[in-house]
Order: structure tokens, then sequence, then C-alpha cells
């Protein structure tokens, strides 16, 4: 029997969750419907987990994947975006309903902790940076609106039925396994793959719009420590995961084209609807409950991830 269940095993973030799992000798069953997940991401560890190919939208098969299990990672989710404001219904079910499923499942099976998946993007455009969790949430976009329901969900369930939820706002989560060849890919794994290919990146507005861009393994780290940490210091409450500091879209760019070797100017867009202009985290919360540190750099990450892109292409 499984100890934990990841959620959206297949996909970026859920994989590198299940992989360290799984590095540490943990049972885990894994749960992804392949709709933006892929296979490839479990290669090396697939055979070592119980896996299920369901979709969140479908309860029975969220019920059946809580079974048993002590503890859940819920990383499912249609996320991007565009993707919600060219279509919210689709990405409403899949991310409201979805949480609802996991959250009803967890219930059913008396489930112990869950830790959700939370964006940044709840703080919306409102003033006031570094971004503190205290500040109330201005959500713009459908998609930020669901996955902050998600958050209103997860407290109503520590206060009422006592799961020990714990909510982890990801800030621009990049690296290796992130999918760059879908429209609603980040901008990291766009970029990269667009410029191993010669192909000249658009940037969407003037570039100076900022992100506190986070190296995936240092999001992997707040899950395991959070879901490690006495619930007195976690339960409930919300957490900025992210690294501290703030880089706009023209230096990522630079730093981007020095390590691809990509020699030309990016092409300049209209600004993107829906998008937010900056964003910078205070992470001091998450220091303070269960001793999260941010210790991949932003440089190292992006030396990492577009090593990975490197190698890929050449497979
Ligand atoms: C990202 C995440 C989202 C998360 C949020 C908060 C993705 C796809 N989205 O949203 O799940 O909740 O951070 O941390 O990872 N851009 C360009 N050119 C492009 C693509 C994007 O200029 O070809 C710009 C966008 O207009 C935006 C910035 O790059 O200003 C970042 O965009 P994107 O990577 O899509 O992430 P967010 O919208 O910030």
């Amino acid at each position: 029997m499984a100890r934990y269940l990841v959620t959206g095993c297949a996909g970026f973030i859920g994989s590198w969750i299940t992989q360290a799992l799984v590095e540490r000798g943990e049972t885990v069953r894994g749960f992804d419907n392949f709709e933006t997940g892929h296979r490839e991401n479990l290669s090396g560890f697939l055979d070592r987990i119980e896996f299920i190919e369901g979709d969140l939208r479908d309860q029975a098969a969220v019920a059946r994947a809580c079974q048993g299990v002590e503890i859940i990672f819920h990383q499912g989710a249609l996320p991007s975006v565009p993707r919600s404001i060219k279509d919210p219904r689709t990405s409403h079910t899949a991310n409201i309903d979805g949480t609802f499923h996991v959250l009803e499942g967890a219930r059913a099976a008396g489930v112990r902790r869950i830790l959700y998946a939370a964006s940044s993007s709840a703080y919306g455009n409102q003033p006031g940076f570094p971004r503190v969790e205290t500040m109330v949430p201005m959500p713009i976009a459908p998609y930020p609106v669901q996955k902050m329901a998600g958050e209103l969900y997860m407290r109503s369930y520590w206060q009422v039925y006592g799961i020990e939820t714990v909510c982890l706002r990801y800030f621009n989560i990049f690296g290796p396994r992130q999918d760059p060849n879908s429209p609603y890919s980040g901008v990291m794994a766009k970029f990269a793959l667009q410029m191993l290919h010669g192909q000249q990146p658009t940037i969407f507005g003037d570039g100076e719009q900022g992100r506190d861009f986070t190296y995936v393994e240092n999001a992997v780290s707040a899950n395991l420590l959070a879901a490690a940490a006495p619930a007195e210091k976690v339960a409930g409450r919300v957490f900025n995961v992210a690294c501290g500091q703030r880089h706009t879209l023209n230096q990522t760019y630079k730093v981007l084209a020095e390590l691809t070797g990509f020699h030309q100017p990016p092409v300049y867009g209209p600004p993107r609807t829906g998008d937010i202009q900056n964003s910078l985290a205070d992470i001091s919360a998450a220091r303070e409950a269960f001793g999260y540190e941010p210790s991949i750099s932003f440089e190292e990450g992006l030396r990492r991830t577009v090593e990975w892109y490197r190698q890929q292409l050449k497979q």
C-alpha cells in the first residue's frame, strides 16, 4: 500500500516530486491522465511506483487513488493563464472540480495531509513587493481564480474536517521536463528550446515585466519539508515558494541567449491579456515554518535547464 499519492505525477513538477520520493525509498502511487503530462517524465522510475492512469474530473477514480494513502501531493492541474482565458470551462473543471474530488477522496479515505500546488498569480497586480502571504489575494484571470478557490477549499477542509492542508504558492517554477512544445508552455522552456533551434523568441510587451523564477528542485524541497513539518507549523497555512529575487524577461533573455549561444535579439509583440506585471516573494514564512532554502540559484537553475534541453535535442 502506498503511503504517498502524487496527482499529476507525469507532469513537470509532479514527476520531480515522485522521483524524489522514490529515491528516498518511499512507497508512491501516481495519478495522471497524460493530458499535459508525459510518460517519458516517469522513465527510470515508473516500475517503482503504483501508477493509475486517471482523470481528476472522475470523482470515483480520484476516490480510489486516495485509498490507504497518508499524504497527498496535489500537483495535477490544467495550468496556464492564457489557456484559462481562451477556454475557462475546461480549466475550471480540471482545477476546481479536480481539487474538490481530491479533498473529498482524502476525507473519505482518512488522508492525514495534503500539499497543494497553489499559484503566486493569486496576488494579481496589487501594489506592494515582496509579496507576503498576509496580503489579500487579487487574482485576475480565470486560472489564478481557480487556483485560489483551491486554496480556500484547502483551508476549509483543515478547519472543518481536520485534514492538514498546506498551500504552496509556486512562483514561476522552471527546469528540466517543463514542456516546451505547447502554446501554453512556460516562458523559460519555450525560449530555451527556440534558441537552441535558432528561432527568434517573442517577448510579449516591453520585456520589463519581472518574475521570481524558481528552479524546480527548490519547489521539490519545499514540498518534502512541508510534508514532514509538524502540523502546528503548517496545517491550514499558505506559503510562498520562490527564490526571493526578481528577474525581468529582458534580463532572462540575455542569460538564456548566452547559455544557448544564440545571438539574435528578441521580437517584441503586444502584451498578453491577463498577465501580471511583476512578481517577487518574501519567503521568510516557509523558512521559519519548515526550514525552506532555495539552494539552487536562478543562474545555476538556468544552466541545468539549458543543458537538459540540449541533451533532449541530441537524443
Ligand atoms: C506562470 C505559470 C503558472 C503559475 C504562475 C505563477 C506556466 C506556463 N505558468 O505563469 O502556472 O501559476 O507562473 O508562478 O508555467 N512570455 C513571453 N513570450 C512567450 C511566453 C511568455 O514574453 O513566448 C511572457 C508572458 O507574457 C509573461 C512571462 O513571459 O509576462 C511569463 O509567462 P509564463 O511563463 O506563461 O508564466 P506566468 O503567466 O507568469
